[in-house]
């Protein structure tokens, strides 16, 4: 496995692997691994000859308050477990590689980023949109790598590729849990043991959802009603958003038709836990 920081350096290496033939996969991330990150590597081993990670926390995508500073990392272990996992090079450009100084260049996709967690983090999925296009420029994969964990993300990430007609297939990796149904998410080492305990609550609001829609129910506000009272039984627990929306167009649904998404955000204190569930009805 290599470790790569400059930019023109994995742009060459890429290029070189896609004469030769290979198909590249790209797996970016913002580092300090875990298992949702490794199914991720491991389906595009399944898929690609050469595997790109990539690591780099992007301050574009941290509000002004946000947790960029306490952001977990820890690269020597990632280094390890990206090699264990069959990694071919980790990318790990510092922040001025990437945003030189004047850098003034961003990525909007509009209507898609404001709603759900962009209520709250306004900004977040420009930063996000921007670095993912940044890195499809640099490592130009054939295939690249995300986890509905962050489904608004991925939507995202799927609008602007198929807007700006960018030649990589998206592919889409259903989310790891912990055995109890908790989401694996880096930011979960900031929950005290009780949080983690009452995290437990956004999963299971979301089993519920899924069996209300099972027994009929069809009444977005009714469901939305009952997970809310499943999370509200955690003393800890105080709801950002629950939303019942179009799976394409992130519009809210006032009745359960087609593929929708469910989606909620939940603070423990400062830790923001998020969760998912797309369902065809
Ligand atoms: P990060 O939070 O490190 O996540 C990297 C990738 O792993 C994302 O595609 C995310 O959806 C996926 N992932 C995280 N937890 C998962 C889980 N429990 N199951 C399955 N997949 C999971 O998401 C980001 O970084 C950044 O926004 C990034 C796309 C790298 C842009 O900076």
């Amino acid at each position: 496995m290599r470790f790569i920081e400059s930019i023109i350096e994995m742009q060459k290496i890429a290029f070189d692997a896609r004469v030769e033939g290979k198909i590249i996969g790209l797996v970016p991330t913002m580092g300090y691994l875990h298992e949702g990150h490794l199914s991720l590597i491991k389906k595009a081993k399944k898929d690609c000859d050469v595997i790109v990670m990539c690591i780099f926390v992007n301050p574009l995508q941290f509000g002004v308050d946000e947790d960029y500073n306490i952001y977990p990392r820890d690269l020597a272990r990632d280094i390890q477990l990206a090699e264990e996992a069959g990694v071919n090079y980790i990318f790990h450009p510092t922040v001025a590689e990437m945003y030189p100084k004047g850098y003034s260049t961003f990525v909007n996709v509009e209507n898609l980023m404001e709603v759900l967690c962009g209520v709250q983090r306004p900004g977040h999925f420009r930063g996000v949109a921007t670095v993912v296009l940044k890195l499809l420029n640099i490592i130009f994969p054939h295939k690249a790598y995300f986890g509905q964990k962050d489904a608004q993300q991925v939507i995202i990430i799927g609008r602007m590729v198929r807007d700006l007609n960018i030649s990589v297939k998206i592919i889409t990796i259903s989310t790891k849990r912990d055995l109890d149904g908790v989401a694996i998410s880096s930011r979960n080492i900031h929950l005290t043991k009780e949080e983690r305990k009452q995290a437990t609550c956004l999963y299971k609001s979301l089993k519920s959802a899924k069996q209300m829609i099972l027994h009929g129910e069809r009444q977005a506000e009714a469901i939305r009603n009952g997970m809310a009272g499943e999370i509200e039984k955690n003393n800890l627990a105080k709801i950002d958003y629950i939303e019942i929306v179009n799976v394409d167009t992130l519009d809210s649904v006032d009745l359960i038709k087609g593929t929708i998404l469910i989606a909620l955000a939940v603070k423990f204190g400062k830790t923001r836990v998020i969760d998912n569930l797309i369902m065809e009805t």
